[in-house]
């Protein structure tokens, strides 16, 4: 990928798929479940739809309008903005390259459970059998110094994955899979839950979903938690929309494909929890568990309570569980592609290193990276990696991106490219949510991130996060002090 052969979508659909399978990811199957349960249930939909349209539509559109309107790699943009600015680019693409090294890793989790959901290989005691057979787990640091080999193989499995369709050219690369694996995801997604549905008890676990609490709504942090989780599940402020809008042709509509994006992104996730609910009602009304000791999140829902629920399934098990898991690994990957893409783009870019040779390099030293998180001590280190990059690192990110864009950069060229050709206009409310609202809410998120963090904190925790502060300081001023070797980089016409 030079300067001279610039990558473009060959198709709109192909951009919205590319959207799709970035937006859709495990937040949206093992995170928001959990949320819409511990917020109220089916009065949390107030404050995320509110959230969807005000907050994560508006900073898609900045996203859309400034890669369209630009057509560089971010680091480019920024430096063109301002030449101090360049370090934030590179803070944050490197803290998205960090979150790529651990969400590989949970991905390669799933890999390893695709294959033991044909047997139901995890047994009796599926919580007893994720912590100890197959991550090794231990919370000493010790553990560090032990690779776990079928986590590494299968961490490398994704990693190669990756490499193989991020190396090829945009269109046949991430378009042609993401055009594949996104309609083939939302066909498993249909099949689970209209199975899902049929399972006694599922009405027990479904309505638990759509019966409010309204009391919840005038908890402020009921509305952080649905922000929250717009930013996570729409992959905001991950370069991702910015460097995917770069790609596309002239005259696209960005509006009415940014609505699309985000409708599908929400729709995809409250349609799968419907699924997710049904599958507990079962379970609670199967085994006389309460429900709300079977609503986790994360790694706990997939690999240890599913487990449980497919013990007790019968042999519809055999088949729903392995789709279950490749469920995850198909939008684990589109998301994985999506938040390599800007990382790789920027570095293309900045060193004029074709598109192969960057997607080789940054998946090697990716692998390295997730290696530590296959050791026995790994998933502890994850647990501090992902709460440290996400609640500081990536939402100051957002912050820093609102900052830049509406208030040092012209914001009203934001609105002429956006209005230029969709049906939908944007105009004054939008500015005022990017330049006011959306920085004080992203603010009092980091916030609350930071309490909770400072309350929940130990030795181990401070060191790797003290640790990860330094890096993603370092790495990034690194970067941008690198002279460039494209000398177009330094045209900051624009
Ligand atoms: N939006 C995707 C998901 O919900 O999984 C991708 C993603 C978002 C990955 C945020 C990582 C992350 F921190």
């Amino acid at each position: 990928m030079t300067e001279t052969k610039k990558s473009q979508w060959n198709s709109n659909f192909a951009f919205m798929m590319a959207m799709i399978g970035s937006a859709v990811g495990l937040g949206n199957i093992w995170r928001f479940p959990k949320v819409l349960y511990t917020n109220g249930g089916g009065s949390f939909m107030i404050p995320y739809i509110v959230s969807l349209f005000l907050l994560g539509i508006s900073f898609v559109l900045v996203e859309y309008a400034v890669g369209y309107r630009f057509k560089r790699s971010l680091a480019r943009i920024l430096f063109t903005i301002s030449k101090k600015l360049e370090p934030v680019a590179w803070f944050i693409l490197f803290t998205v390259f960090l979150i790529t090294t651990y969400y590989v890793c949970v991905v390669g989790w799933d890999l390893i459970y695709i294959f033991l959901s044909f047997t139901k290989a995890w047994g009796a005691n599926p919580d007893v059998f994720f912590t100890q057979n197959v991550l090794h787990a231990t919370e000493s640091m010790t553990g560090l110094f032990t690779i776990v080999p079928t986590v590494l193989a299968s961490v490398i499995a994704i990693w190669f994955i990756t490499w193989f369709i991020i190396k090829r050219d945009l269109n046949e690369g991430i378009g042609a899979v993401s055009k594949v694996l996104i309609p083939l995801l939302c066909v498993i997604v249909v099949i689970i839950v209209a199975f899902s549905l049929t399972l006694p008890g599922a009405s027990v676990g479904y309505s638990q979903i759509f019966t409010p609490d309204w009391s919840a709504l005038t908890n402020l942090d009921v509305w952080l938690a649905a922000f929250g989780q717009i930013v996570f599940s729409l992959s905001l402020g991950m370069a991702i929309a910015m460097t995917y809008a770069s790609y596309l042709p002239e005259g696209s509509k960005l509006v009415d494909n940014a609505m699309i994006v985000a409708f599908s992104n929400s729709g995809f996730e409250v349609f799968n929890s419907i699924g997710t609910f049904s599958i507990l009602g079962f379970m609670a009304v199967t085994t006389a568990i309460p429900f709300n000791e079977l609503v986790t999140s994360g790694s706990g829902l997939a690999f240890v309570v599913f487990p449980q629920v497919f013990n007790i399934m019968g042999d519809a098990a055999y088949v729903i569980g392995p789709l279950f898991f490749i469920c995850i690994l198909f939008a684990g990957i589109t998301s994985i592609i999506a938040l390599l893409e800007g990382f790789c783009y920027s570095i293309s870019e900045k060193f004029l290193i074709e598109r192969k040779k960057t997607a080789t390099v940054v998946c090697i030293v990716g692998c390295l990276i997730s290696a530590i998180f296959t050791t026995a001590a790994g998933s502890t280190i994850l647990d501090i990696a992902d709460a440290f990059l996400n609640n500081f690192a990536l939402l100051f990110a957002v912050f820093l991106e609102c900052i830049i864009f509406g208030w040092i950069y012209k914001f009203d060229n934001l609105i002429e490219t956006l209005n230029e050709h969709s049906r939908i206009k944007v105009g004054k409310t939008w500015k005022v949510v990017i330049k006011y609202i959306l920085p004080v809410c992203i603010a009092g998120l980091w916030l609350e991130g930071v309490l909770t963090t400072i309350n929940n904190n130990n030795e181990l925790s401070s060191t790797v996060m003290l640790i990860l502060t330094a890096i993603v300081i370092i790495v990034p001023i690194i970067l941008a002090k690198l002279p460039a070797i494209n000398k177009d980089y330094y045209n900051v016409e624009n």
